[in-house]
C-alpha cells in the first residue's frame, strides 16, 4: 500500500510530454504472440500493466527484453498456452492474451477474469467472438478452456462495442481461413493503433475506428516494429490537472483529435485550450463552470475512464452539474472519498448517475483509491484543496500512470509518493 502525499493550493503551469498509450500497449503486447519472431515496440508506458504483460509473455515462454520504453519480444520461443492465474487476477485485461495465444497454439487456457472495482465485466462477448471463429469454450473451475481445430472466418456482431472484445476478435482472426467482418465494433484510436501493427506484421485488416472492421485472414505473420500511441487518458487527466488548479499547461506528444471530446468540454467548463499538431495548451479561468450533463459513452463520445476526473473538477465549479456514467455499473468509488474533502454530491439510486454541486473549495483529507481513475481524480481534488491531502493506494494509480507525482511536481504541483502508507 502506498500514498500520495500532496498539499494544495498551487497551481499547475509549465509543460509536459506524455508517454504511451495503456490501452493500446496491452493489445500490442499479446498481438506479438501471433508472428512466431521478434517485435520492437517503442514508446511503451512504464507502467504496473506493462510489466504484467511482459510477464505473462515470458510464462508463455516468449523472450522479452526492455530498454526503457522500447520492448523487444522474440515469440518464436513461445510454447505454453496457459496464462498464469496469478497474473490474471492482477491484471483483468489480460484476458485480451485469450485471442492471441489461441491464435497461435489454437487453444488457450486463461482464469475467469472476473469482475473488479468498476463492476462484473462479463467477457460474453470475448466468448461469443472467438466461438464465432471456431472455437470451442468451456468454462469450468474458474478456468476458461479454449480448442479449435482451425480458426474459421466468420460474421461477428457484437451486442455493444466492447473494446477488449474487438481487440480479442481481431487478434484471433488475423491468422484464421478465411474473411472475418467484425459489425459494431469499437471505435478507440487504441483499435487503430492495434490494427497498425497488426498490418505492421502482414496482417490484411481494415476498418479500425469505424464500427466495421474486415480482416481477410493470411497463412504467416512477420517481424514488426511499431510505436504506440500516446495516452489519451493520461493526457486529460494532466488537462484536468491543470484546470481544477487554475493552471496554464502545454501538453506535449499527443495526437488532440484522441481527446477533442474532453477538450471540448473542458472549453464548455471555461478552459481556453489551443490545439496544435502534436500538443495542447490550456488555460484554466478563474473558477470553472459547471456542466449542465455529462454522460459517458463509446468512443468518440464522452469517455469513461475521464469520467472521476471530471467529477473532481465539476465539485468546485460553479453550479450544479449531473453525470451519467452509462458503461460500468460501479464507476463511482470515488464519490465518497471527494465527498470526505467537502465535496457536494448526490449519487442516485441508479447507481450511474450523480449530481454535483460545486462548492468554493475543497478541504484537504486522507482519502482512499478504489480503482485506477478513482485514485487520479483523488490527487487532482488534492492540487486544489486547501491544506494537505493524503490519497492512500493499493497501487492503482501506479498500474496506469507512469511517475505521475513527477509529472506533476514538474508544473509546480507540491506532491510526493511513499511506498509505505
Ligand atoms: C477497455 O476496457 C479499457 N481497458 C477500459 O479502461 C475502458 O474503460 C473501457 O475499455 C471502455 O472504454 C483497456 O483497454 C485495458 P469494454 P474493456 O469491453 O475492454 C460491457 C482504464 O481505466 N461488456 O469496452 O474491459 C462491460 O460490462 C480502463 O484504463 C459486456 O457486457 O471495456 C462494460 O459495461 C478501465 N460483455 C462495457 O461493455 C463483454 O463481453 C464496456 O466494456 C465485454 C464488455
Amino acid at each position: 500500500m502506498g500514498e500520495y502525499k500532496i498539499a494544495g493550493g498551487y497551481p499547475l503551469r509549465g509543460s509536459v510530454s506524455v508517454g504511451g498509450s495503456k490501452n493500446a500497449v496491452l493489445p500490442i503486447l499479446a498481438a506479438t504472440l501471433l508472428n512466431k519472431g521478434t517485435s520492437v515496440i517503442h514508446n511503451c508506458p512504464m507502467i504496473r500493466d506493462t510489466a504484467i504483460s511482459i510477464a505473462i509473455l515470458k510464462a508463455v515462454g516468449c523472450t522479452v527484453t526492455q530498454d526503457g520504453g522500447t520492448i523487444t519480444v522474440n515469440s518464436k520461443t513461445a510454447d505454453n498456452n496457459l496464462v498464469p492465474d496469478e497474473l490474471v487476477r492482477e491484471m483483468r485485461s489480460s484476458i485480451v492474451f485469450l485471442g492471441s495465444v489461441l491464435g497461435l497454439f489454437k487453444s488457450a487456457t486463461i482464469s475467469y477474469p472476473g469482475g473488479c472495482e468498476l463492476g462484473a465485466r462479463p467477457i460474453d462477448l470475448h466468448i461469443k467472438s472467438l466461438r464465432s471463429l471456431g472455437a470451442d469454450i468451456k468454462e469450468e473451475g474458474g478456468l476458461i478452456i479454449c480448442k479449435a481445430d482451425k480458426l474459421t472466418g466468420a460474421q461477428i456482431f457484437l451486442d455493444m462495442p466492447s473494446v477488449g472484445a474487438t481487440e480479442n476478435a481481431m487478434l484471433a482472426a488475423v491468422c484464421a481461413n478465411g474473411d472475418t467482418v467484425i459489425s459494431n465494433a469499437a471505435k478507440e484510436p487504441e483499435i487503430v493503433d492495434l490494427q497498425q501493427f497488426l498490418r505492421g506484421m502482414g496482417a490484411m485488416i481494415t476498418g479500425a475506428g469505424t464500427d466495421e472492421i474486415v480482416i481477410r485472414g493470411v497463412k504467416s505473420l512477420h517481424e514488426a516494429e511499431h510505436t504506440v500511441i500516446p495516452d489519451r487518458i493520461v493526457a486529460g487527466t494532466f488537462l484536468a490537472g491543470a484546470a481544477i488548479t487554475g493552471g496554464k499547461i502545454v501538453l506535449e506528444n499527443v495526437i488532440p483529435e484522441h481527446l477533442s471530446v474532453v477538450s471540448h468540454r473542458l472549453c464548455e467548463m471555461g478552459c481556453a485550450v489551443n490545439e496544435y499538431d502534436d500538443a495542447i495548451e490550456l488555460a484554466a479561468p478563474g473558477r470553472l463552470k459547471s456542466l449542465g450533463r455529462l454522460r459517458t459513452q463509446p468512443y468518440p463520445g464522452f469517455p469513461t475512464d475521464m469520467q472521476p476526473q471530471f467529477m473532481s473538477m465539476l465539485s468546485v465549479a460553479d453550479g450544479e452539474s449531473l453525470i451519467e456514467e452509462t458503461l460500468f455499473e460501479s464507476r463511482s468509488k470515488h464519490i465518497n472519498e471527494l465527498m470526505r474533502m467537502g465535496a457536494n454530491i448526490t449519487h442516485l439510486p441508479d447507481g450511474r448517475t450523480s449530481i454535483i454541486k460545486g462548492v468554493k473549495r475543497l478541504q484537504g483529507a486522507t482519502v482512499v483509491s478504489m480503482d485506477l481513475r478513482g485514485g487520479a481524480a483523488l490527487i487532482l481534488a488534492g492540487l486544489a484543496a486547501a491544506g494537505k491531502t493524503r490519497v492512500i493506494d493499493s497501487k492503482h494509480i501506479r498500474r496506469g500512470y507512469e511517475n505521475i507525482e513527477g509529472a506533476l511536481a514538474s508544473l509546480g504541483a507540491k506532491i510526493s509518493y511513499s511506498d509505505q502508507a
